[in-house]
């Protein structure tokens, strides 16, 4: 008989012990669930998966899910204080809305985004670079690429030429990255005019146009395209235009003209 009550007893213990864990755990895990939603995060499937392998590169651990899996939240590329060179960066945090901002020292000039934010897939926007605008020449590198905006007006023989003493090219402009940068430095650098020679040519046979690295017209910004032609071969009579340059009366669209006119140009550099 007193066996039997002993039992009971015990078992109703044992059944209030795991009555109060169950209860606690999961007012734990909800707890940690409601931390993880805080931040937004999101629980791994399992507690054996991490964030990197259930959501991609960016996420990252913070804290528990319930039943030991992992709470991820997203966070940005770092951007290291030193990675703008003769400026500074103003980086707090990289959660999704987050800003990085940017400045220059004094002297220099910003080319590129004063203010990046922090989306789900990534900062949205790169890091701006630090120049001097100056004349004869305004010298920008960026990803390993020197441009160099020559203010010197010359025909496009002699840009080239001048280029060519630099180890380089007149420039190729190969995607709208590329051509929105040269964009944003030549508006940064216009005075009298915004006519920069770049490294196309037609060569003398008319809508064959090629870049002087040899690669085909992949990327354009031709101000007038088809059903016009690209080609002022025609405008007030004169010779044939079979040279390329950025424009300033077409916007800063591209245009051709004869080639012996005489532009400021862009020189463009690979490094080694
Ligand atoms: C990580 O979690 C803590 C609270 O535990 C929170 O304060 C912090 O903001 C979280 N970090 C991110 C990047 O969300
Ligand atoms: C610009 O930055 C370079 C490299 O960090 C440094 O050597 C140079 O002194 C800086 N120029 C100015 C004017 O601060
Ligand atoms: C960046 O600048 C914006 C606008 O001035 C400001 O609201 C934001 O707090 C700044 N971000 C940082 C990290 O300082
Ligand atoms: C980046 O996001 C911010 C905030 O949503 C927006 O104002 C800005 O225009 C975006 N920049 C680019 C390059 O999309
Ligand atoms: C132009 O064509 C001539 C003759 O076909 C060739 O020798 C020359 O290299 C070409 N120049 C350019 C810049 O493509």
């Amino acid at each position: 008989m007193n066996e039997i009550i002993q039992f009971r007893v015990m078992s109703t213990i044992w059944c209030l012990v795991a009555v109060v864990v169950t209860i606690c755990h999961l007012a734990n895990a909800e707890k940690l669930t409601r931390q993880c939603m805080a931040s937004k995060g999101r629980c791994t499937r399992n507690k054996d998966s991490t964030c990197e392998s259930n959501f991609g590169s960016g996420w990252e651990r913070n804290g528990s899910c319930c039943r030991g899996r992992q709470c991820c939240v997203f966070q940005c590329e770092d951007i290291p204080t030193d990675s703008l060179k003769n400026g500074s960066v103003i980086v707090t945090e990289r959660n999704t809305g987050s800003t990085a901002n940017f400045s220059c020292d004094a002297g220099f000039s910003l080319v590129g985004r004063q203010s990046i934010t922090c989306t789900a897939s990534g900062w949205n926007g790169t890091i701006p670079i630090c120049i001097i605008i100056a004349c004869p020449e305004t010298v920008a590198i960026v990803r390993g690429v020197v441009y160099i905006f020559k203010c010197k007006q010359a025909n496009w023989f002699d840009s080239e030429a001048n280029c060519k003493v630099h180890g380089g090219h007149l420039t190729s402009v190969e995607t709208a990255v590329e051509n929105a940068f040269l964009l944003d430095v030549i508006q940064l650098m216009w005075m009298e005019t915004g006519n920069f020679w770049i490294g196309l040519t037609d060569n003398n046979t008319e809508m064959s146009y090629k870049w002087l690295s040899g690669n085909p017209l992949n990327y354009n910004d031709w101000f007038q395209g088809p059903p016009q032609q690209p080609d002022n071969k025609q405008f007030g009579g004169q010779p044939g235009a079979h040279c390329a340059l950025i424009h300033d009366n077409y916007g800063l669209k591209w245009g051709d003209e004869d080639c012996l006119q005489t532009f400021k140009s862009i020189c463009e550099i690979w490094l080694p």
